[in-house]
């Protein structure tokens, strides 16, 4: 599948070696093509090609949103909106302030324009795309291969478009989530949202980062 990932820092660089390493064809979408560190990155990762975000956004049959969420307006903008008619957005983004934590480990949000979430704020600026929330509630280093000795973590996802979330579910089992629970439409993006902060708190406090979220049932 073609796939572009829009934003190159830890969130797009690690989801776009994981994705290249089954078999995907990636463009990375930058405003920074030519930057040392991500040539260098790049180099060790053959398999991944770099581009402005237009170019990137019009190769992608599914694209992934890895930008800052400072940076996320502008990125679409110059993705170009036609480029995302009918595909599939992955929304990676998490609305934060781009600060530092406070002293207890706590992120904070920004607000979202009208719109409650960062992921309803995406899908009102691409109404013609589906979007689906995914992949935010973790950190980056579990993104891919997720591996855990005390059980299933859950990648939690929502977005209008149940085709969408199929497709969706189908690249994250293909990237060890096993257990991928549907949430419902893309305003639960609200709560999902949220749940970074407690990821992110936690791993403040413990010191650790090797955690994710999962559901027990019986
Ligand atoms: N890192 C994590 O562990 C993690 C976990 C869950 C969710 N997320 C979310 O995933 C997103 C990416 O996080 P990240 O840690 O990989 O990186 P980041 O430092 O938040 O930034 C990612 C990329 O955003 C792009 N960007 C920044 N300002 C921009 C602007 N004005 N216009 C266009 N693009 C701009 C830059 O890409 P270029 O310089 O290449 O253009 C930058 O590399 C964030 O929304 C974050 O909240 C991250």
């Amino acid at each position: 599948m073609k796939i572009a990932i829009l934003g190159s820092g830890a969130a797009g660089t690690t989801l776009a070696a994981g994705l290249s390493r089954l078999g995907h064809a990636v463009v990375i979408g930058t405003r920074h093509t030519g930057k040392e560190s991500l040539e260098k990155w790049r180099k060790e990762h053959s398999g991944v090609s770099t581009g402005p975000y237009s170019e990137a956004a019009a190769f992608g049959e599914v694209i992934f949103l890895c930008t800052s969420w400072q940076g996320t307006k502008e990125a679409v903008e110059m993705a170009g909106i036609w480029n995302f008619k009918k595909k599939i957005l992955v929304d990676v983004t998490n609305p934060l302030n781009g600060k530092e934590p406070d002293k207890t480990g706590r992120l904070h949000y920004v607000p979202t324009g009208s719109a409650a979430s960062g992921g309803e704020q995406v899908q009102a600026w691409l109404q013609e795309a589906h979007v689906v929330k995914a992949l935010n509630t973790v950190g980056s280093g579990l993104m891919v291969n997720p591996q855990f000795s005390q059980g299933l973590p859950a990648m939690l996802i929502a977005g209008n478009d149940d085709l969408a979330k199929l497709a969706v579910s189908d690249l994250l089992s293909q990237m060890g989530w096993k257990d991928i629970i549907d949430t419902g439409g893309i305003d639960m993006s609200r709560h999902l949202e949220s749940l970074y902060v407690l990821w992110f708190a936690y791993g403040f406090r413990s010191g650790s980062w090797n955690h994710a979220f999962g559901l027990l049932r019986k």
